[in-house]
C-alpha cells in the first residue's frame, strides 16, 4: 500500500522577510590557522578550495549562504576568522587540531537553521566549519538502510530515496531546507512521528570526530555518547559527518497513520476585523476512504469531506509539508535555498521559532491568553503550530533503545 492522504482546511506558510544588508569582513587571525592546516593536509590546492578568510570574495557570501535568521547577519554579530568547507571526512581531523592549536573554537553548519544562530556567531575567536559538500546519500535498498552525510538536507534525503522506492521512506522534519547535521542530533520530528518516531529513533550508527580529532562510529564511540547525539545536540560532543538510517515501510495501520497538525495564527475576518484562525492539517498513511472514516469517528467536529483529502505518495507528501504544490517536480525540495514565489520583494525564507513540550492539557483561558497576544499589532505574521504526538513517539524509552 503506498497511498498516503492529505487532508488541510489551509496550507501552512513559511514566512519571509527580504535580505540584502553589506556586511564589511574582518581580516585578522587566520594567519597560523593556515599555517598549521597546510602542514596537516600539504595540498595545497585542496586548502585553497575549502578554505574562505576575510580577504576571500566568496566569504560572506558563503557566510550568509544557509542563514535563517537575519537577526544574525548584522554587522554587530562577530564574524568568523575563518570558514572551512571540507570535502572529505578525512579533512576534518586537522581542522578541529589547527582550530584547537590556535585557540579557535568550531561553530559546525549543516542546513544553517539553528534559530539561535549557534552553527555560525561566536564572541570568541572562530572556525565556521560548514559541511554543506559533505551531502553524500548512498542507499541499500535490500537491506533498507542508507547512509547520509551531515551536511545534507532533508530534501536531498527524501528526494535521493524517491529516486530509489516507491515504498520506503524515512521519518524527519516537514522543511526540506533543514540540515540532517541540526535535525537528527536533536531529534527530528515530522509528520510521520506518531508512527515512526523522530528521526534520532531510526538511526543505527553515526559517524563523528571528537575533539582530539579521531573518527569514531557507533562501535568505538560506545552506547551512552550514541544515544547522546541522538537528540542530545551534535554540537555538544563533537563533529558528526555521517548517519546510518533504516528506513520504513509506509503501510496501513489505524490510528498511528494519522498525523494532525494545527496552525493557529491572527487574518483579517469578512468584517474587517482581526480574528483567529486554526487551520488542521493531516498527513494519514493509508486511502482516503479509510481516512474519511475515521475522522467521522474520532473528529466529527472537523467535517471532513472527500474533497478536502488529496491521495499522494509519500514524497509528494514531503512537497505538501514543505509548503510546495504536490503536481511540482519534487527535485525542488533539494534546494538549499529555494526561489519563494511571492507577491512581495522575497528571494528567500527567514524564519525564528520556540518550541516546548506541553505535558497538561492547555486550559481555555490559557488559549484566550494567546488569542490576545495573537491579535495584538506587534505579533504580525506570527504563527502557533500545535503537534499532538503519541503513538509510537510515546512508545519509545528515554533510556537509550532503538529498533535492532
Ligand atoms: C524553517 C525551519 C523549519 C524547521 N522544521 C523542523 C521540523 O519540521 N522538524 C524538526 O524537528 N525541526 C525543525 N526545525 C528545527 C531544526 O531541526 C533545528 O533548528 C536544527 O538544529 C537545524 O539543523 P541544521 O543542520 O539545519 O542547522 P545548523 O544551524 O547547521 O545546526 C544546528 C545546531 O546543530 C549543530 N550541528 C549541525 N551540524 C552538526 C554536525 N554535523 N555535527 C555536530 N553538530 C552539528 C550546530 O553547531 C548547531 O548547534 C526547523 C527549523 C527551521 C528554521
Ligand atoms: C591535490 O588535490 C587536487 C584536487 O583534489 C588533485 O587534483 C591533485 O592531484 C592533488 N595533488 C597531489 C599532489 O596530491
Ligand atoms: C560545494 O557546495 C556548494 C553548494 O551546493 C556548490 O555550489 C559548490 O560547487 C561545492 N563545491 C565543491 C568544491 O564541490
Ligand atoms: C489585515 O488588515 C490590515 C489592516 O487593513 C492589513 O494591514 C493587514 O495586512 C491585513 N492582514 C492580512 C493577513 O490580510
Amino acid at each position: 500500500m503506498k497511498t498516503t492522504s492529505l487532508s488541510y482546511s489551509s496550507l501552512f506558510l513559511f514566512l519571509a522577510i527580504l535580505s540584502c544588508s553589506s556586511w564589511p569582513a574582518q581580516s585578522h587571525g587566520h594567519d597560523d590557522f593556515l599555517q598549521c592546516l597546510s602542514l596537516h593536509l600539504q595540498n595545497t590546492t585542496e586548502i585553497s578550495r575549502i578554505v574562505y578568510t576575510p580577504n576571500n570574495p566568496s566569504y560572506l557570501s558563503i557566510l550568509r549562504s544557509s542563514i535563517r535568521n537575519r537577526r544574525f547577519e548584522s554587522a554587530s554579530n562577530p564574524r568568523p576568522h575563518v570558514i572551512v568547507t571540507p570535502m572529505y571526512e578525512s579533512q576534518i581531523p586537522a581542522i578541529v587540531l589547527c582550530a584547537k592549536e590556535n585557540g579557535m573554537q568550531i561553530r559546525t553548519r549543516s542546513g544553517g537553521h539553528d534559530y539561535e544562530g549557534l552553527s555560525y556567531r561566536s564572541k570568541v575567536p572562530y572556525v565556521v566549519l560548514d559541511l554543506v559538500n559533505l551531502s553524500e546519500i548512498t542507499i541499500d535498498v535490500e537491506q533498507k538502510i542508507a547512509w547520509v552525510q551531515a551536511g545534507a538536507i532533508i530534501g536531498q534525503l527524501y528526494y535521493k530515496i524517491s529516486q530509489t522506492s516507491r515504498t520506503l521512506a524515512f521519518p524527519a522534519g516537514a522543511c526540506p531546507t533543514v540540515g540532517v547535521g541540526g535535525l537528527f542530533s536533536g531529534g527530528g520530528y515530522g509528520p510521520m512521528l506518531r508512527k515512526f518516531g523522530l528521526a534520532a529513533d531510526n538511526i543505527v550508527d553515526a559517524r563523528m570526530i571528537d575533539v582530539e580529532g579521531r573518527i569514531l562510529d557507533r562501535k568505538s564511540m560506545g552506547e551512552d555518547l550514541f544515544w547522546a547525539i541522538r537528540g542530545g545536540g551534535g554540537a555538544s560532543f563533537g563533529i558528526i559527518t555521517a548517519w546510518k538510517l533504516k528506513w520504513q515501510y509506509i503501510a496501513p495501520n489505524l490510528p498511528d497513520d494519522l498525523l494532525i497538525s494545527i496552525s493557529i495564527g491572527p487574518v483579517n475576518s469578512s468584517t474587517g476585523k482581526k480574528t483567529i484562525q486554526a487551520s488542521f492539517g493531516s498527513l494519514f498513511l493509508g486511502g482516503v476512504d479509510t481516512l474519511i472514516q475515521l475522522l467521522e469517528k474520532r473528529f466529527p467536529e472537523l467535517g471532513v469531506k472527500r474533497e478536502d483529502c488529496i491521495e499522494v505518495s509519500w514524497i509528494q507528501s514531503a512537497l505538501f509539508f514543505g509548503g510546495y504544490s504536490i503536481e511540482e517536480s519534487p527535485q525542488v525540495i533539494t534546494s538549499r535555498n529555494p526561489q519563494i514565489r511571492s507577491t512581495l520583494p522575497i528571494t528567500r525564507f527567514y524564519f525564528k521559532a520556540k518550541l516546548d513540550y506541553v505535558q497538561k492539557p492547555i486550559p481555555v483561558s490559557g488559549f484566550e491568553g494567546m488569542w490576545k497576544l495573537l491579535k495584538e499589532r506587534e505579533a504580525g505574521m506570527a504563527e502557533m503550530l500545535v503537534v499532538p504526538y503519541g503513538g509510537r513517539m510515546s512508545e519509545i524509552l528515554i533510556a537509550a533503545s532503538f529498533p535492532s
